[in-house]
C-alpha cells in the first residue's frame, strides 16, 4: 500500500469510527425522545455507514480510483444528511428541551 493509500485508509477508518460513535447517540437520543422519523433517519445512518465502509475496504483492496467519486458522496453526506436530515430532528429535540 502507498503513502496516499495508507492515509485515506487511516482517514477513512477515523470517520467509520466517528461516525458509528455520532450515529450511535443520535439514534439513542431518538429513541429516548420516540423521534417520529427514527426508522427513517436510522436507514439513512445505515447506508452512509454502509458506504463509507465499502470505500474503505476498496482503498484496502488497493483501489485507488475513487478519491472524486469519495469526494462526491462526503459532499452528499454533508449536504444531504447533515444539513438535511439532521435539522429536521433539531426543532424536534428543541421543543422536549433537549440541548
Ligand atoms: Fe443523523
Amino acid at each position: 500500500m502507498g503513502a496516499q493509500q495508507a492515509v485515506l485508509a487511516e482517514v477513512l477508518n477515523e470517520l467509520v469510527k466517528y461516525t458509528v460513535f455520532h450515529f450511535g447517540h443520535e439514534e439513542g437520543m431518538m429513541i429516548q425522545y420516540a423521534y417520529p422519523a427514527y426508522e427513517k433517519h436510522k436507514k439513512e445512518h445505515d447506508a452512509l455507514v454502509a458506504k463509507v465502509q465499502d470505500y474503505y475496504d476498496q482503498v484496502m483492496a488497493g483501489k485507488t480510483s475513487i478519491s472524486l467519486s469519495l469526494i462526491g458522496f462526503l459532499k452528499d453526506w454533508l449536504v444531504n444528511h447533515i444539513m438535511g436530515s439532521d435539522k429536521e430532528y433539531r426543532d424536534f429535540f428543541a421543543k422536549k428541551g433537549v440541548k
